[in-house]
């Protein structure tokens, strides 16, 4: 029998567990890792902390403590282990909350991210199944890392397209969460591997409406669509298309690459909010007054056929 302190659990492809302490406290746990996105390790460390932070975040949560977790393999250059740690550790400050240890073991791959420990009030945090008709849908965060990632390997992204995917990627979402809790929300969850149809496919399942997304608003990396036109695109895309692809109307008219960017896997990608539709405005205020960048870029509606309509509009 689940335990009546837990809040959120496994049940909910939520963004984080989540338990009650008592009338005014819950606990919010979360755990990330994976193997390097850059070449750079402070970067990578970087990338790696602000993705796992993320996840308390998009409960509209405030993390506390923070322990890593690693995996390197023998032969590695301790230098490069501590430019990781160094990276995630001026994160986890960054983020307002402490790291009290970790633990590594060898692997071949190197693996880095963090377990978060956060706190929220135990009827504030916001999950991922809340989103009502009427709401509007804030994106924070261009889309197209995944895509510029695979530009990068191949050898093919210019420092400056380098530099711009590496920026977003390590922002914390802690400014878009405050602006978040600031307003209020009705669902949010962050948009990662999956895509960002993956997780309004989420949201909208497990609220039981349809989601509206206008192709049109997006906010991208600029040179993200050049490369999806040339087939730069990762292999994770196409295995998310193919799980979107029976919940998704796909309006006539989307260019391909269009497709391919609301797919793209993103690697610590921006907050998915839902939000009551009069509350859009001030929102994206406060957002662009904490200079997070977000657009509108969808609308919640009564169920119908399909949970999503990617739009070309
Ligand atoms: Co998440
Ligand atoms: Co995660
Ligand atoms: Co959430």
């Amino acid at each position: 029998m689940q335990n009546e302190n837990l809040l959120v659990g496994i049940e909910t492809s939520d963004d984080a567990a989540i338990y009650k302490v008592n009338d005014t406290l819950a606990l919010v746990q979360t755990l990330d890792f994976f193997t390097p996105v850059v070449d750079d390790p402070y970067h990578f460390g970087q990338i790696a902390a602000a993705n796992s932070l993320s996840d308390v975040y998009a409960m509209g949560a405030d993390p506390v403590i923070c322990m890593n977790i690693a995996c390197f393999p023998k032969t590695l250059d301790p230098h490069i282990i501590g430019e990781i740690l160094r990276g995630g550790y001026d994160k986890v400050i960054e983020a307002g909350a402490v790291l009290a240890g970790g633990h590594t073991v060898d692997d071949k791959e190197p693996k880095y991210g963090l377990s978060v420990t956060g706190f929220v009030h135990p009827q504030k945090f916001i999950a991922n199944k809340g989103a009502k008709e009427g709401d509007v849908l804030i994106l924070t965060k261009p889309l197209g890392t995944g895509i510029i990632n695979t530009a990068i390997k191949g050898g093919l992204a210019s420092p400056s397209e380098t530099e711009e995917a590496i920026r977003i990627m390590s922002e914390l979402n802690r400014g878009a969460k405050e602006a978040m809790v600031t307003v209020g929300a009705n669902a949010c969850t962050d948009i990662t591997g999956f895509g960002l149809l993956g997780h309004v496919m989420e949201m909208a399942g497990g609220a039981q409406v349809t989601m509206r997304i206008f192709s049109k608003r997006l906010p991208m990396i600029a040179a993200a669509l050049n490369y999806a036109a040339m087939g730069i695109i990762p292999e994770g895309a196409y295995a998310n298309l193919a799980h979107v692809q029976c919940g998704t109307f796909f309006e006539e008219g989307l260019a391909q690459e269009m497709i391919d960017l609301a797919c793209d896997p993103q690697t610590s990608g921006g907050l998915l909010i839902a939000t009551p539709k009069e509350n859009a405005e001030a929102l994206l205020a406060l957002m662009e007054q904490k200079h997070v960048s977000a657009a509108c870029i969808g609308e919640v509606v009564k169920k119908e056929e399909a949970y999503i309509h990617y739009l070309n509009q």
